[in-house]
């Protein structure tokens, strides 16, 4: 009899260890966070880079640049996003925005340029 309760107790924990494994750990947890394809580039953009550049990329505070009329390439602006400007007004968001989220916020000045 005792037997067959160490062999049940043992099926229990072989079957607590397997079950469950693949419940992603941050589900639950934060239902918001966004997916690298669902940045939402405006919603960074006015809290982020707006008090410089302006709504439309033309205001210049601080001697920003006007994004409209910058002809910067991509990597020039991902790289000055991440590292901020060489003069240090710009700042630096390599410490606040990830890898996609700097990437999508180049091609989002990209796209303030008038036609
Ligand atoms: C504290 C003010 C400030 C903030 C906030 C700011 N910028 Fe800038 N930005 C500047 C300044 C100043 C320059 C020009 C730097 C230079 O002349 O080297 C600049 C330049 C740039 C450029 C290069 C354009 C060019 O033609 O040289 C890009 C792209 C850019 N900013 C994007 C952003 C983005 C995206 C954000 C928000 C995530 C942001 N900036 C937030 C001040 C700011």
């Amino acid at each position: 009899m005792q037997k067959f309760t160490i062999l049940f107790v043992l099926a229990l924990i072989a079957l607590a260890c397997g079950g469950g494994e693949d419940i992603p750990a941050e589900s639950s947890t934060t239902p918001d966070k966004p997916v690298a394809k669902e940045i939402n580039a405006k919603k960074i953009w006015k809290v982020r880079c707006i008090a410089c550049h302006g709504l439309y990329g033309d205001m210049g505070t601080n001697g920003a640049a006007n994004l409209q009329e910058s002809t910067k390439d991509l990597d020039y602006r991902i790289n000055i996003i991440k590292n901020g400007s060489e003069n240090g007004i710009m700042t630096a968001f390599g410490e606040i925005l990830n890898d996609d989220e700097i990437k999508a916020m180049a091609e989002y000045t990209m796209d303030l340029k008038k036609d």
